[in-house]
């Protein structure tokens, strides 16, 4: 049993590797965090109580709601990709009785911050705590700033971000996760603590389709089913528009993927740093997947290659059941 925390700017593919999260049994969700990301994080917060909304969950794991603004730039989010609401538009659909189709929880909201539930949990859990984030890296880097001790007992940083061998996907340099607070993920990279990465070079692998997702919703017909068809059908026709892409990248369900089925994935270890500069490579990571001509001792294990069938395979035996 692994036990984890998410941090996330819950969108589309965020909501997705919630539910995947919390339908493993080899996974104990201890608490979700948000992060201002694909929309801002009041929305993150509604966005996750929407998706729990949509679970039969007998515990809840800890919610706590973190960072309005990266933590020196702008925010920016991609409501463009993800939905002026990050659900594909969803959060305001009606029932035919006039109430809302898919209406958040009522849970609490823990009154302290994420970062703070992220150095709490550390503490309680020292050594064990695996952290999970698929947004910028706000709140991650902000609790190292903090309490850099207590962040060392982080067991693991399993993450969705970066791109090195393929073009980005804000600008040709930048994956969104990383451009969004480039400062913090290099707070993040050169902390000290494993990383496991999984860069678009790798998501880009995977891409669910809508009727293999309709092929698999036939399986069952439940709330959670619906909900998967319709948060994810704007998003996947924007790809298709925009990029000719027939489907949905899964960038953030493979974080979850990776914590769970780890033989699925190739790695390569690599020195990864951040550029926090650049006015045309904002955001890059910056990494020599080249082993050989390594020049620097590894601070990341990358993912470079996925069995995509597999992991679609086990994504779905764990959420459609
Ligand atoms: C990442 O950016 C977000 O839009 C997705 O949720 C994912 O975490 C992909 O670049
Ligand atoms: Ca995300």
């Amino acid at each position: 049993m692994k036990r984890i925390l998410i941090d996330t700017d819950i969108g589309v593919d965020d909501a997705l590797a919630v539910l995947f999260a919390l339908k493993s049994p080899e996974l104990l969700v201890e608490a979700i965090t948000t992060v201002s990301g694909n929309v801002h994080v009041e929305q993150c917060t509604r966005n996750l109580r929407i998706t729990l909304g949509c679970m039969n969950l007998e515990e809840l794991p800890l919610i706590s709601q973190g960072e309005e603004a990266p933590l020196t730039m702008p925010l920016v989010t991609s409501a463009h990709v993800h939905g002026s609401d990050g659900l594909g538009g969803i959060s305001g659909d009606l029932a035919p009785d006039g109430t809302r189709l898919y209406p958040e929880l009522e849970c609490p909201l823990s009154p302290i911050s994420a970062v703070d539930t992220i150095t709490d949990l550390v503490n309680r859990y020292p050594d064990e705590l695996i952290l999970v984030p698929v947004g910028p890296l706000t709140n991650i880097a902000k609790a190292m700033l903090n309490s850099p001790a207590v962040m060392r007992r982080v067991r693991e940083i399993v993450l969705m971000g970066g791109v090195f061998e393929i073009y980005g996907n804000v600008t040709t340099q930048a994956e969104f996760n990383i451009y969004a607070d480039p400062q913090a993920a290099q707070v993040v990279f050169n902390f000290g603590v494993p990383i496991t990465m999984m860069p678009l070079d790798v998501t880009h692998q995977v891409v669910l389709t809508r009727e293999r997702l309709d092929a698999e919703a036939n399986r069952r017909n439940t709330r959670l089913i619906q909900f998967l068809r319709d948060s994810t059908q704007a998003c996947m026709v924007y790809h298709q528009e925009r990029e000719g892409v027939k489907g949905l990248y899964m960038h953030d369900p493979l974080a979850i993927g990776y914590l769970l089925q780890p033989d699925y994935f190739d790695v390569v270890d690599a020195y990864v740093q951040v550029e926090t500069l650049g006015d045309l490579t904002q955001g890059r990571t910056v990494g020599n997947l080249r082993a050989q001509r390594a020049s620097r001792a590894p601070n990341a294990r990358v993912c470079v290659e996925v069995d995509a069938e597999r992991f679609l395979r086990f994504f779905f035996d764990c959420v459609v059941s």
